[in-house]
């Protein structure tokens, strides 16, 4: 049996993989490669190991006869064509619950460093621009006692929420397709329209998968809707805002600040303004990026990817009706 690996892999998880009788190719370098790359690397391969957000679209599993498993080391799977993939059989599998602490947790600094300036007044210090004291200049905004209105209330959101309601004393809405009665039952959550959310909230967390229905669903007309004082963080994925559309709210002052883990298009360049701009803090999308997750999130993949080749059902798999 043979594997296509998007990354170079651990050398531990490597001979796990290999323990098992199985061929791993593994690509090498460090740029993301082309699609016509991708076919040649993986043409003979049951399963894919992707690590990052390589599209893998229906032409693409069409492409590749002998796909069993595609085991993403992600929670979304936005990357993935998963009607098609679920037409062939093929499962998905995916890394959810092992990474929301890690990832609320970048919620949280960017909600944080956002409402303190704080990668602004960092490029102060390293541009040799701290040379005079003044208490009126470039002060952040209090974020005790907000409101905070979670978009895509899951795992991530609710742990977003437990840290905004401990640390702060925050009040939590959420915008959801379902009730999360953890939600409401431990943090006293409240669902609300997604207008409701816009006008309420003083800081808006994003934690939805991205799909058509919140593709740049926060987009000029959603902005308009919140508050002068409101900070949008995002730690979902970049294309559930406009980007074109964000710069403008802050231009405006439509809205206050935007704390960003993930960016619209991806990755960001250097010269986009938003990185000038005093009230945004950008990350480059590092949301579970600790050690102990990225450890746990590689197993779990691995358990997937075995599994899949073995017809084994995956201990977390996204198109359940494949087993149908
Ligand atoms: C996830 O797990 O989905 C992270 O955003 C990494 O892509």
């Amino acid at each position: 049996m043979k594997i296509f690996a998007t990354r170079q892999l651990p050398e531990q998880i490597l001979k796990a993989i290999e323990s098992e009788g199985i061929t791993v190719n593994q690509w090498a370098e460090k740029r993301e490669m082309t699609k016509d790359e991708f076919l040649a690397e993986a043409a003979e391969a049951e399963g894919l190991f992707i690590m990052g957000g390589f599209k893998i679209t229906a032409d693409v599993i069409e492409a590749l006869p002998g796909l069993k498993v595609i085991s993403l080391m992600s929670v979304g799977y936005d990357n993935v064509d998963i009607k098609a993939a679920t037409t062939h059989k093929i499962a998905v599998g995916h890394t959810p619950d092992v990474l929301s602490k890690a990832t609320a947790d970048t919620a949280f600094l960017l909600m944080l460093a956002t409402s303190r300036k704080a990668f602004f007044h960092h490029k102060r210090i390293h541009k040799g621009e701290w040379k005079f004291f003044d208490p009126l200049a470039n002060v952040g905004i209090d974020i005790h006692n907000k409101t905070l209105g979670v978009f895509g209330l899951g795992n991530i959101g609710f742990e977003m929420a437990r840290l905004c309601k401990s640390a702060y004393g925050m009040d939590i809405i959420y915008h959801n397709r379902s009730t999360n009665k953890k939600a409401e039952d431990e943090l006293g959550a409240r669902k609300v329209t997604f207008d409701e959310l816009l006008s309420q909230s003083d800081i808006i967390s994003v934690h939805a998968n991205l799909t058509p229905e919140t593709k740049e669903v926060f987009n000029a007309s959603a902005f308009s809707k919140m508050k002068p004082n409101a900070i949008f963080v995002n730690a979902g994925r970049g294309g559930i805002h406009n980007e074109t559309d964000l710069k403008e709210a802050l231009d405006n002052g439509t809205i206050w600040g935007a704390g960003l883990d993930v960016t619209n298009p991806e990755p960001m360049g250097a010269d986009n303004r938003l990185l000038d701009m005093p009230n945004v803090s950008v990350l480059p999308h590092i949301g579970s990026a600790v050690k102990e997750t990225r450890e746990a999130m590689l197993e779990l993949a691995t358990e997937n990817i075995l599994a899949g080749l073995k017809g084994e059902k995956l201990p977390k798999c996204v198109n359940h009706e494949i087993y149908n």
